[in-house]
């Protein structure tokens, strides 16, 4: 009986052992209890999982797992491979989550040959329903301006009811929680972006933001973003503009970067050059502050200006800065592009000017009266009749 017991024990253990073993060896089942966990971090998730229960007697074997998942951002999958059962990956939250993972055995359990599970365990997580639909907001957009403060816009959803108010949210790594914007920017009653000026943001960092809101209708129906704000710089205009008379029909022209963050060798050029009557403006791309044109035709008027991005050695990618004032090569008065003389100090030059033109009048009459009275007054007393009448003239102008 109980040599009978025994062998069907091992009857037993033969066939799953058998099931077990494909005509090239042992087989591995995927890991279970997949999970993916929201900390409220606008899209950071945490994945985790736990290995197969016909996993937990094996001894001597090394486990790895191949985690797959669907980058949202990128439109593919991407893949890691870890001993760990966690990992956090960033997803956007307004799209499907799909996670795969697969175990993967290695060690002197399998003669240190990689076996991968056949199957694998997939999770798909619908994006939440919550908030009214068609109240996202829209054209989401931040600006790194000149690397020294971001600033981000979006437009309100036209489907959004009157009376709701916007609300922006933003979380990276280094903060414990997410946080509300610090300084919100209104335009005509609304809530229309965030300034974040004198907040600093880590560079090469995922920073991710929420925008919701709630109505008299119930609450608005969140947008979720995320970015590397080194890839959002928008960079100063360029001054100092100037254009110089080469030989024969040479133009060089030369300007200077802005003054900020931004490193001038991360700067990338665009020189518009525009003559009168020729359309279209050709462009050109130096990575240099200067540019030298050779056969120019000096009888049109030439005219240029030139804006910048960062180059793609310093980040993904740019906006491009505003560009700068036009500056023509035959009006050398005008080339600076520097700011406008305020027009206090105009003020004070015309009034002095008419003080000092009234003093001069009056010290004319001032000599003639004495000249035609003809009396022998001392210069002192002169000065003495003069200087009271000067500044009640004076006075009176100003
Ligand atoms: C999977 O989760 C269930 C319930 O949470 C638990 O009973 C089971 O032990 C877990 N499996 C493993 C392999 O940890
Ligand atoms: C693992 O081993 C323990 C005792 O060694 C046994 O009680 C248990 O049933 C085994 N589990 C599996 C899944 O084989
Ligand atoms: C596991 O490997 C160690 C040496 O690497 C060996 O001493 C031990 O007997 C092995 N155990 C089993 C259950 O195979
Ligand atoms: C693989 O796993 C999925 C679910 O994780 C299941 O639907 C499918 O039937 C499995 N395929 C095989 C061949 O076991
Ligand atoms: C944001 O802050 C910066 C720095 O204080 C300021 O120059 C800029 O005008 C602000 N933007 C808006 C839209 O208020
Ligand atoms: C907006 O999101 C923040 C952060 O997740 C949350 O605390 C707040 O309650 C939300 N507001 C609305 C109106 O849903």
């Amino acid at each position: 009986m109980v040599i009978k017991c025994w062998l069907t024990h091992l009857m037993l253990l033969l066939i799953t052992w058998k099931e077990s073993l494909n005509c090239s060896g042992l087989t591995v089942d995927p890991p279970e209890n997949l999970t993916v966990v929201d900390p409220g971090h606008f899209g950071h998730l945490e994945i985790s999982w736990s290995p197969p229960g016909s996993l937990i007697n094996m001894t001597n074997c090394s486990t790895v797992y191949h985690l797959e998942y669907f980058n949202t951002y990128k439109n593919s999958w991407n893949a890691a491979r870890m001993s760990i059962r966690s990992y956090s990956v960033q997803f956007d939250l307004m799209k499907d989550i799909k996670v795969r993972v697969f175990t993967i055995l290695d060690g002197p359990c399998t003669n240190n040959k990689m076996i991968k599970s056949t199957n694998y365990t997939e999770l798909i997580q619908k994006p939440p329903s919550t908030g009214i639909v068609d109240t996202e907001v829209q054209d989401f957009i931040c600006l790194f301006h000149n690397m020294e403060y971001l600033e981000c816009k979006w437009r309100r959803n036209p489907k959004t009811p009157a009376n709701s108010k916007h609300n922006l949210y933003f979380w990276h790594k280094k903060l414990a929680q997410a946080v509300d914007c610090p300084n919100y920017i209104v335009s005509s009653g609304d809530r229309s972006g965030c300034n974040f000026t004198g907040t600093s943001l880590p560079k090469f960092t995922d920073i991710n933001f929420c925008v919701n809101g709630s109505s008299p209708k119930g609450p608005l129906k969140p947008a979720f973003f995320s970015l590397q704000i080194q890839n959002h710089v928008k960079p100063a205009i360029a001054n100092k503009l100037r254009v110089q008379t080469g030989p024969d029909m040479e133009l060089r022209l030369q300007w200077e970067c802005p003054a900020g963050s931004v490193p001038g060798h991360c700067l990338e050029w665009e020189v518009e050059h525009s003559q009168k009557g020729k359309t279209p403006p050709t462009k050109s791309v130096t990575r240099q502050t200067s540019l030298t044109l050779t056969s120019v035709h000096k009888s049109e008027r030439n005219c240029f200006r030139v804006r910048s991005k960062l180059s793609k050695y310093c980040a993904d990618k740019s906006f491009w800065s505003d560009w700068s004032q036009p500056i023509c090569d035959q009006e050398k008065k005008e080339i600076a592009p520097e700011p406008q003389p305020s027009v206090v100090p105009v003020y004070i030059c015309i009034a002095a000017a008419i003080i000092a033109m009234l003093v001069l009048s009056l010290c004319v009459g001032a000599a003639l009266k004495v000249k035609k009275s003809r009396q022998e007054k001392r210069p002192n007393a002169l000065l003495a009749t003069l200087f009271p009448r000067n500044v009640t003239v004076a006075a009176g102008e100003a």
